[in-house]
């Protein structure tokens, strides 16, 4: 399998089949934490990679597919291009990992089940955040068509088209489809190999790595010669890595000495590069990967370097602590049933703010009509210019209230 060319991510509400899709299109089931099973849903972001492949024989309409072989006339397939599915969860209270999600997807499925009313909380929310981060290829997944009748399909076509009214999505398609059934999965590869085009990869650039998810791949019994340095997984945002790279983390590790605590940059080497399923000597941009390096596992255990930014050592954009950005808020909370306003942002109050993969909390020092400063709880390496997604905790959860624009 090539390198993927780009990230799709999966969102929407909670249970309306996400996982189940990517599944239907690369037979990779993306829960596999014990806890996720256990409830049923995404916990963690998940991620899964296919190659999109078009039958050469048949006639219009073309078969699309993700198979070797036409399903309809048993020709060899021709590959289009390799993907990477970013499958985020859908719960309410998992909103900082969606987000972190979003900052690696080049495009999004928005996935809406026929058989309940849209919108459902989250599908508004998701689709907010996908506007506030900026993500414009949207291909609109209508699921679940089995379980319901064809003039409630109908009917949730008309919702949908109402609810994308004025929005990122309003020109999206919407393929309908039973993820669980296979139906019309051919038809949705299309859609999304037509509307999630392979994105301009800055080559040239410095290489810049935004870390979604980090690992110990060690079991418990191996041998000092069998021990594995720690694996980072995430998306190259520009440039390009090769085996054997030098490299920084940032902000990198928390150091505390003489009561003073601070963060330190950490360096490794990179010793392996997975893409697409292979190993290979050198990555651009587009799809995740996964690198090898000669940390010691457990500073990646668990997820514990996500939101981190990897790079040449003395490239990197700054470590901030703090910082004054530039906003534009929503005019109501979206996500909940009962909609209110979103009054201005306050001196002292804590905001949940995503950049990049990171997630952190800043408290707001000084505000005023349309900017506003804040000291952060944990830092982040960002260039001046990132986008911001801004939270607030309106009834004991986090809600999305607008974006700012970092500005010093
Ligand atoms: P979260 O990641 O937790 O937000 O959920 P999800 O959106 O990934 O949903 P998931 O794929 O876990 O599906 C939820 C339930 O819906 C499962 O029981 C699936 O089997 C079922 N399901 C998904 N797609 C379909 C479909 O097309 N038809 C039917 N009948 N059931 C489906």
């Amino acid at each position: 399998m090539a390198q993927p060319s780009l990230n799709i991510g999966m969102v929407g509400h909670v249970d309306h089949g996400k996982t189940t899709l990517v599944r239907a299109l690369s037979g990779v089931w993306t829960d596999t934490h014990s806890e996720e099973i256990k409830r049923g849903i995404s916990i963690r972001l998940g991620y899964a990679d296919t190659v999109f492949r078009k039958c050469p024989e048949c006639p219009e309409p073309q078969c699309y597919t993700v198979e070797k072989k036409c399903a309809h006339c048993g020709a060899k397939t021709d590959e289009i291009k390799t993907v990477s599915f970013v499958d985020a969860p859908g719960h309410e209270t998992l909103m900082a990992t969606m987000l972190s999600g979003a900052a690696i997807m080049d495009g999004a499925m928005l996935v809406i089940a026929a058989n309940e009313t849209c919108p459902q909380p989250q599908t508004k929310e998701h689709l907010m955040a996908l506007n506030v981060i900026g993500i414009k290829n949207i291909v609109i997944v209508q699921n679940k068509i089995d379980l319901v009748p064809k003039e409630r399909v109908l009917e949730s076509y008309q919702e949908i088209k109402d609810f994308v009214k004025g929005t990122v999505a309003e020109n999206a398609p919407i393929i309908p489809i039973s993820a669980q059934q296979n139906v019309n999965v051919d038809a949705l590869i299309q859609a999304l190999d037509t509307y999630i085009p392979v994105p301009e990869h800055k080559l040239e650039k410095e290489a810049q790595m935004l870390i979604a998810r980090s690992f110990d791949i060690n079991h418990p019994g191996y041998t000092y010669e069998e021990i594995k340095g720690g694996v980072i997984g995430g998306t190259l945002t520009q440039g390009s890595f090769k085996e054997g790279d030098d490299v920084e983390i940032r902000p990198g590790l928390k150091i505390t000495s003489d009561g003073v605590t601070r963060w330190e940059s950490v360096f490794t080497k990179i010793t392996e590069i997975h893409a697409g399923k292979s190993k290979v000597k050198k990555a651009v941009p587009g799809g995740l990967l996964a690198l090898g390096t000669q940390l010691d596992p457990s500073l990646t255990k668990g997820d514990s370097l996500t939101g981190q930014v990897v790079g040449i050592p003395g490239t990197l954009p700054p470590t901030r602590d703090g910082f004054l950005m530039k906003l534009d808020l929503l005019d109501r909370v979206v996500g909940v049933t009962n909609e209110s306003e979103i009054n201005e942002i306050k001196t002292s109050e804590p905001l949940m703010l995503n950049i990049g993969t990171a997630t952190t909390v800043g408290v707001v020092t000084s505000a005023r009509k349309d900017l506003a400063e804040v000291k952060l709880k944990r830092p982040v390496c960002v260039e001046t210019g990132a986008h911001v997604a801004i939270s607030r905790r309106i009834d004991s959860r986090w809600r999305l209230i607008g974006v700012g624009v970092i500005e010093d």
